[in-house]
């Protein structure tokens, strides 16, 4: 096998305001990436946002709120390269190539696809359809080795693996990586507020069901006060956690934005009822997420800051991207330059 840089790809789509699910299950572990030995690309996936309707205007809004939420969070545009997928013409380039490796069957069989196209598949968008072919060049036209993502990407990413395998294999040559998912563990998963068994999302009808990234403190404060619980009091080991997910849901989240185990919180907050540890949940909730809120506010209302930083972040991008989709070309013996 080929030696890659330990380099990391990650994408989210602008397709809705961030929730605290975003920030704990992603942003924040994309962080922590780029403050180990890796490089680290994130980007802004606004061509597979369209896979479904986007208004424009929201798009563009959605792209600059997103770009400001990384930041807030903590990506910083001179350690990690951060753009938007449609300024690096490499992505859908490198897709096209894909298109042709990957096999009917294999996208036929992706239930992300079955999820979202719903039962008028006819009507589905081709790019839907095609869209985990998108994502692999994302991944590859980087030569990524590791791509941090939530559980419900897992499938992608084999795809991903089986698309690089069958290009190496047909073109005899070990050209791309075969790339480790780094997947979230249930700790970073957070679910709604309302209702321990659903996933936090963006999509819920309820505002109260989830904490979103530009909620102010008394917001935030106020959907923890009101977050649905069960009438007994914490357990101090994490046994005593099953079949309560909204006691489970409201430990993770408390453990993870204070970074420490859930058995240490369990044994801190252990036989406390959630009339004591709501105030407390809502204090470091809000200590740790309004300067990301008030930070985000900032630079949304620098609109020109934050299209700087993207327009360099795709000029880096392109500088890694244009070569490997060079060399790609001509292993596939396309004539040029
Ligand atoms: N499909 C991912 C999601 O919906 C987003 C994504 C697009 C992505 N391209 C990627 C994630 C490449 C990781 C790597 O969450």
């Amino acid at each position: 096998m080929a030696e890659f840089t330990k380099r990391v790809f990650s994408g989210i789509q602008p397709s809705g305001g961030l929730t605290l699910g975003n920030y704990l299950g992603a942003i924040k572990r994309f962080v922590d990436m780029q403050e180990a030995d890796f490089e680290t690309i994130y980007c802004m996936v606004d061509l597979h946002a369209i896979t479904t309707w986007q208004d424009p205007s929201d798009l563009a809004r959605n792209t600059r709120e997103l770009c400001a939420g990384f930041i807030a969070s903590g990506i910083d545009p001179e350690k990690s390269i951060l753009f938007n997928q449609s300024q690096v013409p490499e992505h859908t380039q490198l897709a096209w190539i894909f298109n042709t490796v990957a096999r009917m069957g294999w996208l036929n069989r992706m239930t992300q696809f079955k999820d979202k196209a719903g039962k008028n598949r006819e009507n589905a968008s081709v790019g839907l359809f095609a869209y985990p072919a998108l994502m692999a060049a994302d991944i590859l036209i980087y030569h990524a080795t590791h791509v941090p993502v939530g559980e419900d990407q897992k499938q992608h990413l084999e795809l991903t693996r089986d698309i690089a395998m069958k290009f190496n294999h047909d073109y005899g040559e070990e050209f791309f990586p075969i790339t480790e998912p780094v997947i979230e563990g249930a700790a970073t998963r957070v679910m709604s507020l309302r209702d321990g068994s659903k996933k936090m999302s963006k999509s819920d009808a309820s505002d109260m069901s989830r904490i979103n990234m530009t909620d102010d403190a008394d917001a935030i404060a106020q959907k923890i006060r009101k977050a649905r619980t069960d009438p007994d009091a914490l357990p101090s080991e994490v046994d005593g956690l099953e079949e309560r997910p909204e006691a489970r849901n409201l430990i993770n989240i408390y453990a993870a934005l204070a970074d420490m185990d859930v058995d240490n919180v369990l044994r801190d907050v252990g036989g406390k009822q959630f009339s004591e540890f709501k105030p407390m949940l809502a204090d470091l909730a809000v200590a740790k997420l309004s300067p990301i809120s008030t930070e985000m506010a900032r630079l949304m209302e620098a609109p020109d800051e934050i299209d700087r930083i993207l327009a360099r972040g795709a000029q880096s991008a392109r500088e890694v991207a244009a070569p490997i989709l060079k060399r790609t070309y001509e292993i596939v013996g396309m004539v040029g330059a």
